[in-house]
């Protein structure tokens, strides 16, 4: 028996800088983090501390100036663009900040397609549902310029669920919604993570959110630790046995 659980993310002394004009800005300090299989975490931090660059380099959108990421045991690092868009393919789901829909394309078409990149075949079915898990199965036509911020938003999370991801990032995947979308957002990304062991990677402000996950980890000037002040975490939303019976 062995009782180790089983890594899907492991990041060892990873950095980012960028080069300008005269000098070199570092986006990332030297980075440590193993996410386990199944796992869901929180990255929390104020504006501009670098989440959303961490976040796709882990999911092997972005290369890291130094250091390793591996993927499923897949040296992202070490890969070309065309190798960590097969990595992807199989492997990850993302939801973007901006959401990133092809204008050209309708809501479903845009969910179907990860599925077709992935060589899913029921792609158009599975569309459809998740589509209708989002709420706009009377939308599967429109184009994104045709939807609300937050009807876009639900397409891209659609979109992130087709191809089942072992492990699906979302840069505030809640930050455009009301509370109720929100909250039902929040519950199926959740559901994923139960019913399909999906590992999740959250980027967020809100603290419900986070605190719904099992790790919260901060970032702060492009430094990565795990958030101490777990008091900010606090789930509110889970009853106790005295208001259940
Ligand atoms: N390509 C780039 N060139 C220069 N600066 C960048 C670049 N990308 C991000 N930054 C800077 O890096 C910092 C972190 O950005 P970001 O990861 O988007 O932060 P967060 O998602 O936490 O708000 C910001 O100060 C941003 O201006
Ligand atoms: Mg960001």
């Amino acid at each position: 028996m062995n009782d180790k659980p089983e890594s899907i993310l492991k990041v060892r002394s990873l950095t980012k800088s960028v080069q300008l004009e005269n000098k070199t800005l570092a986006l990332l300090q030297p980075i440590e983090l193993t996410v386990n299989s199944g796992e869901t975490i929180a990255i929390v931090g104020s504006s501009g501390s670098g989440k959303t660059t961490l976040l796709s380099i882990l999911a092997g959108l972005d290369l890291p100036t130094s250091g390793e990421v591996y993927l499923k045991n897949h040296g992202l690092h070490q890969l070309n663009e065309e190798q960590r868009s097969q990595v992807r393919a199989n492997h990850v789901g993302f939801i973007f900040q901006q959401f990133l829909l092809i204008n050209s394309l309708t809501a479903l078409e845009n969910v179907m397609l990860p599925a077709e990149l992935a060589n899913i075949e029921d792609a158009e079915q599975r569309g459809i549902e998740l589509l209708e898990k989002v709420g706009l199965g009377d939308r599967l036509q429109h184009y994104p310029s045709q939807l609300s911020g937050g009807e876009q938003q639900r397409v891209a999370i659609a979109r992130a669920f087709i191809a089942k991801p072992d492990i699906l990032f979302a840069d505030e995947p809640t930050g455009n919604l009301d509370t109720k979308t929100g909250l039902h957002i929040t519950d199926l990304l959740f559901d994923l993570n139960e019913q399909l062991g999906t590992t999740l990677v959250l980027v967020t402000h809100d603290p419900k959110l986070a605190a719904r996950c099992q790790r919260q980890v901060e970032m702060d000037s492009g430094v990565l630790s795990e958030a101490t002040n777990n008091s900010d975490f606090v789930a509110t939303e889970t009853p106790t046995v005295a208001n259940v019976g």
